[in-house]
């Protein structure tokens, strides 16, 4: 970018965006230090597991025997029809799912009339809480008037469109589309049609949805097509991955792929992958920036989890670091189906133009029920609600809240037990099953690295199951995002939760 470009690019970020917030808009309150969480994490994964104990994890066990019985009885009639009887990857499902009838603000209830402090806030998208009454009857209204679709446009296409342009630095022009997954795949598609390259890195160990190319070191860095079933090895060709945290890594692959064809794009969670399971230095984002400017690469920031939960101009707003293409999902319907959608410079978004300017050379996407009113409107009335009630703030003070609380029990307890949040994203580490070491170079250590997986990820399971017996849904045992409906009583009741769990870890050998 030239000196004038940047001027120009800067005075806008600036001033038509205004976007130079206060930090107290903003979900994270502080910076977590990195090292430390590492050092923590690499101690966890260097010992032992610590499960609950054997008496007290049969009691919870017999809890959901004696509780959950019409839960149980009608996943076992699921499991006629659906494969493996359960349809979302990271639902609860040890000892067996459970089936769940109501949602409200913080709570989950379910189909035995058990009430739960919902952390899973449906994979991330209710930062409001469950069911948000505004955005309900906005949705109510417009289902009354024309139906959740019409295959035509509606005016909260056009609402959400500008919204999203007005609070998001980067983004000068956005395309809705159905889901996260799809939103990544049109990033990649638009990457390589604008740079006439082939090439993109990933980060080792994160998710970007489940399309072909995406299945690739997903979870454990370094594992590359370990889970690509199905897919053929094509697909993942020109899908390459680095370590999480490592800018040397990657300028070595940018600079190996300079002399092969080029980079269409790096594409990264700004939090880092997972979530930020694996946390990175607040620097990184920028110094890929740097790198990819360099390199002639695009940088795509998959925002489908960041985006509006770490604030309303999404983590980069945060970094104060310009991706050139954006990806969106899950808050960006407010927890209403059809969450996805692609933003970014108009010089790459024209790329996608659809309809009467369909006839030059484009990238394809498409989609029935892209861009639905109704997904439209529920993100819409979201995102007003987000900034009419500061929720991304709150949002994240009941991350800092539980992840204090959760880290003081750690101690209390004398546990290995890692607790880190970037503000309503929060982790807490027992097992620390997504840091074991695989190295698909070394075949002969797999069987080893494998048997660790499996007994780690059983804690995770364990774990899970402790919490929900206890009465909180937690995201696959590891992970919890906080709304801005959880106020501090709720929190400490949630901690007093966790703390009869922690009570019970078996001690160390
Ligand atoms: C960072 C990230 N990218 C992409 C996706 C895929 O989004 P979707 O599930 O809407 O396809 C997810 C889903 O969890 C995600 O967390």
């Amino acid at each position: 970018m030239k000196l004038f470009d940047l001027f120009v690019y800067n005075t806008k970020f600036d001033i038509t965006k205004n976007i130079i917030m206060s930090t107290s808009n903003f979900s994270i309150s502080e910076y977590h230090n990195v090292k430390e969480i590492n050092d923590r994490l690499d101690k966890l994964i260097n010992q032992p597991i610590r499960p609950v104990s054997r008496d007290k994890m049969a009691a919870y066990i017999e809890h959901f025997e004696k509780n959950c019985l019409k839960s149980k009885e009608m996943i076992t009639e699921a499991m006629n029809y659906i494969p493996g009887g359960v349809q979302h990857n990271l639902a609860f499902n040890y000892p067996f799912p459970l089936v769940f009838t109501k949602a409200e603000g913080a709570y989950l209830y379910d189909i035995d009339g058990n009430r739960y402090i919902d952390f899973i806030q449906a994979g991330g998208p209710t930062i409001l809480g469950s069911n948000n009454p505004v955005v309900k009857g906005k949705a109510i209204e417009l289902i009354n008037e024309c139906g959740p679709s019409t295959g035509l446009f509606h005016e909260y296409e056009l609402k959400i469109a500008e919204f999203i342009c007005k609070h998001v630095p980067s983004v000068e022009m956005f395309r809705m589309l159905g889901s996260g997954t799809e939103a990544v795949m049109a990033s990649i598609r638009v990457a390589r049609l604008a740079t006439g390259k082939k090439k993109i890195i990933k980060v080792g160990g994160a998710y970007h949805g489940w399309s072909d190319q995406m299945v690739y070191g997903m979870r454990i860095p370094g594992t590359g097509r370990f889970d690509a079933h199905g897919i053929p090895r094509v697909c993942t060709k020109h899908t390459q991955e680095v370590f999480p945290n490592d800018i040397k890594a990657l300028k070595r692959k940018l600079r190996w792929n300079r002399l092969r064809g080029g980079t269409a794009a790096v594409i990264l969670e700004p939090v880092g992958p997972e979530s930020g399971t694996r946390p990175v230095d607040f620097a990184y984002n920028a110094r890929v920036r740097e790198l990819c400017t360099r390199y002639g690469a695009l940088l795509i920031f998959d925002e489908v989890v960041s985006a509006f939960r770490v604030g309303l101009s999404g983590a980069q707003g945060y970094y104060n670091v310009m991706p050139d293409l954006t990806v969106f999902g899950k808050v960006v319907a407010g927890g209403y189906p059809g969450a996805g959608g692609l933003g970014g410079k108009k010089e790459y978004m024209s790329n996608l133009a659809a309809g009467l300017q369909g006839a030059k050379k484009r990238a394809m996407v498409g989609g029935t029920m892209s861009a639905n009113p109704l997904s439209s409107a529920a993100g819409y009335y979201t995102l007003l609600e987000i900034e009419k009630t500061d929720a991304c703030a709150k949002a994240g003070r009941a991350g800092d809240r539980l992840t204090k609380g959760l880290q003081e029990l750690i101690e209390k307890y004398n546990l290995p037990f890692v607790a880190y949040n970037q503000g309503s994203i929060c982790h807490l580490e027992t097992s620390a099953t997504m840091f074991v070491k695989i190295n698909m170079k070394r075949p002969w250590t797999l069987p080893h690295a494998l048997k660790e997986v499996k007994a780690r990820k059983h804690m995770m399971e364990e774990m899970g199951a402790a919490y929900m017996a206890e009465g909180i849904v937690t995201l696959a045992g590891s992970r919890m995002y906080t709304s801005a409906a959880d106020t501090d009583e709720v929190i400490d009741d949630a901690l007093a939760r966790f703390e009869r769990v922690f009570r019970n870890i078996e001690p160390a050998n």
